[in-house]
């Protein structure tokens, strides 16, 4: 049997799964259903990444422990994905414990063969994102999430990742459809070219990681650690899993999103080249979801939420919508007005509206069970259906084997749409009751009736439960996710089966009333521009005009030099008086990615109780500094309103998000 083994990224979990994460895994999902139906040996590996300074970070502030933060956040994936009915066959934490052998392993291997040396690193590394920043006087933002980056000093192995330049380059070139779309390719072949510089693979001032195996205060790098759980969730390192891991390596894809390519087409294959272990054979970057045409993402505070996606709108129309909506690879903007359109528009009127009316007519007509004919009467317009039938199935698996999920939807609608037109022309209701019309009635029934079996088929890996519901009501007795996909064929399978209970599939929703319920609890604003943070916190009319000075006299500044200060929201967690001082109050503030300890001088205008949970302005990239002796990362908003007065903060009218960025 052939084997396909498909991975997602592991997930971070210092935060809450967004509609991004959910994007991967949904695909992948919906790939490897696809693949168990051509007949594969499947297995589908998904996970999280729990090391490094972040998750450590987190939990001191919590007071608990990193294992048991990991521990928490790790099951609102698990969680998630069986809300969605993602069937995954493995997930691999990187806190297992073969995990740690495995990575463990590949770090000595590597070390064996030469590919790793002890020295020191002094530069920049961004936090959140696990990633080392370019060379730079000042901290440079990071390249991926442009959050500020913290400086490093301290003792560390490398890689030899410049050793790899022309291996890496010859693999791209021998094996053009390694990366995949073509058009990053040309990408990382131009990182590549333009040289290589060791990489350091270890950490000495994190504690919260696998051990190096040949010193012990220094950690594993986190995305060298995270990497091999793609080998360690088959096996790898687990000498009672050694069969698995035969049977599944190389891997067939890494799916990955854009801003993650490098790691897995730089890195990777050269982490793997280093250990002699075979490397897989294709990644495939896909785009990001887009709010407001900026990435969604929790630092900037615009992620939509897929649990209460779930709870509007059901796992496969949002499992449909986003297959459908944007081309695989590419970048695309979410909107509820777009989500809702696809659900009445496609699923509701197109497929759902297709089934219910062919079978409450098959119903009527027959009874319950559908007759097994001998006699229909095939004209050219059956037998033009039917050859569209064959040219669908062979389109729809030419797409799915490119990946290319959003044609392979569009072949299966353009099938319903002439099934719907032919329904509509040949007006079935028009022959009920005209008993010389029974065998034309029969054809045209047992015609939808079949193209909406094949669709059912052709449909599952990405509609599971809908899929499964229509299937039935058809009452086939054969298991849905026993079809063979390229076994299907024009039949009159449906023939003595008898009807399950007739119900909608997809109910049409009233579009008015949902984006109601949705401001509320979800917080969009119907699909319109973001509400600016100078909409949001409107001046007062009866605003005492500023203190500072006259408008004519304040140099003005350009938009841009403005977009330079990162503005963000911040929630006060705790507050203390700095020792010996009247103004100075110690504060932990939560960003959203992050907390920050920051001194503010706002003693004199708040008591520290009054502070907690309070939501302020913060300048996110401001250079950390000290105060008092204390660190100070980042400065809070607050107007300065008269000379004896201590200062206001500024603050917000409604709930915004910590981490949300001003602008
Ligand atoms: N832990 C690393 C991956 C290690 S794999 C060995 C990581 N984790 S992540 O949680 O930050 O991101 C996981 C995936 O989510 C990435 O592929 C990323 O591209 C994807 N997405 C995060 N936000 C996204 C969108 N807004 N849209 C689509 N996907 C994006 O990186």
């Amino acid at each position: 049997m052939k084997t396909f083994y498909v991975t997602t990224p592991l997930y971070y979990i210092n935060a809450q799964p967004h509609l991004g994460h959910t994007y991967t895994t949904l695909v992948a999902d919906c790939l490897s259903r696809y693949k168990r139906m051509r007949g594969y040996d499947v297995c589908f590996l998904t996970g999280t990444d729990e090391h490094g300074q972040n998750i450590e970070r987190a939990a001191n502030t919590q007071g608990i422990s990193p294992k048991v933060l990991a521990n928490q956040n790790t099951e609102a994936y698990r969680r998630l994905w069986s809300q969605f009915d993602v069937k995954y066959d493995s997930f691999v934490r990187t806190t297992d414990k073969h995990h740690y052998a495995a990575a463990s392993q590949i770090f000595k291997r590597a070390f064996d063969n030469g590919f790793i040396y002890k020295g020191e690193y002094a530069g920049w590394y961004c936090i959140p994102c696990n990633l080392f920043g370019p060379e730079a006087d000042i901290a440079p933002n990071c390249e991926v999430c442009n959050r500020p980056t913290e400086r490093v000093v301290e003792e560390s192995y490398f890689f030899k990742l410049s050793a790899f330049q022309d291996r890496l380059l010859d693999l791209y070139q021998k094996k053009p459809d390694f990366i995949n779309p073509s058009f990053r390719r040309n990408e990382v072949i131009n990182f590549v070219s333009s040289g290589l510089r060791d990489l350091s693979v270890s950490r000495t001032s994190v504690t919260w990681g696998i051990p190096v195996p040949l010193s012990g205060n220094h950690v594993i790098y986190v995305w060298f650690d995270a990497l091999v759980g793609y080998l360690s969730g088959i096996g790898f390192g687990d000498p009672k899993r050694q069969e698995e891991f035969k049977k599944f390596w190389p891997a067939q894809v890494h799916l990955v999103g854009k801003d993650i390519i490098r790691f897995h087409s730089v890195y990777w294959p050269a982490f793997l080249l280093a250990a002699g272990i075979e490397i897989p054979f294709k990644v495939y970057a896909h785009g990001w979801w887009l709010q407001d045409e900026t990435k969604m993402s929790k630092s900037r505070g615009n992620v939509v939420d897929p649990v209460q996606l779930l709870d509007h709108f059901g796992g496969d129309a949002i499992r449909y919508f986003v297959l459908r909506e944007i081309p695989f690879g590419s970048d695309g903007n979410f909107s509820y007005d777009a989500l809702i359109q696809r659900i009445n528009s496609d699923l509701a009127n197109d497929f759902g509206n297709l089934v219910s009316r062919t079978l409450k007519l098959v119903s009527k007509v027959f009874g319950k069970t559908f007759p097994e004919f001998s006699d229909l009467v095939i004209t050219d317009k059956e037998r033009e259906l039917q050859g569209q039938v064959t040219l669908t199935i062979k389109s729809y698996e030419e797409y799915m084997n490119k990946l290319s999920f959003s044609k392979a939807l569009e072949v299966i609608w353009d099938l319903l749409s002439q099934v719907n037109k032919y329904i509509t022309d040949s007006a079935p209701w028009k022959m009920i009751d005209d008993e010389s019309q029974r065998t034309n009635l029969a054809t045209i029934l047992l015609t939808s009736t079949e193209i909406i079996r094949i669709v059912t088929v052709l449909l599952s890996p990405v509609l599971p439960v809908s899929c499964s519901n229509v299937w039935n009501q058809l009452g086939i007795q054969e298991k849905l996710d026993q079809q063979r996909i390229d076994e299907l064929e024009w039949g009159n399978v449906v023939g003595g089966c008898t009807l399950g209970k007739i119900e909608p599939v997809f109910p049409r929703l009233d579009k008015k009333s949902i984006i109601k319920k949705l401001v509320g609890p979800i917080g969009v604003n119907d699909g319109k521009k973001e509400i600016t943070f100078a909409e949001k916190v409107q001046m007062p009319k009866d605003a005492p005009p500023a203190t500072e000075s006259n408008s004519s006299d304040v140099p003005r500044i350009k938009i841009d030099d403005f977009m330079k200060i990162d503005l963000r929201v911040g929630q006060v967690i705790s507050a203390e008086k700095v020792k010996g001082t009247d103004r100075l109050l110690k504060l932990l503030v939560d960003l959203g990615t992050e907390n920050r300890q920051i001194i503010a001088g706002i003693a004199q205008s708040y008591k520290e109780d009054e502070l907690i949970g309070k939501k302020i302005v913060v300048v996110f990239n401001l250079q950390p500094r000290k105060m008092r002796g204390l660190d100070s990362n980042g400065m809070l908003l607050a107007a300065s309103v008269g000379e004896n007065e201590g200062p206001v903060l500024a603050t917000f009218l409604e709930e915004v998000p910590n981490g949300a960025r001003l602008k």
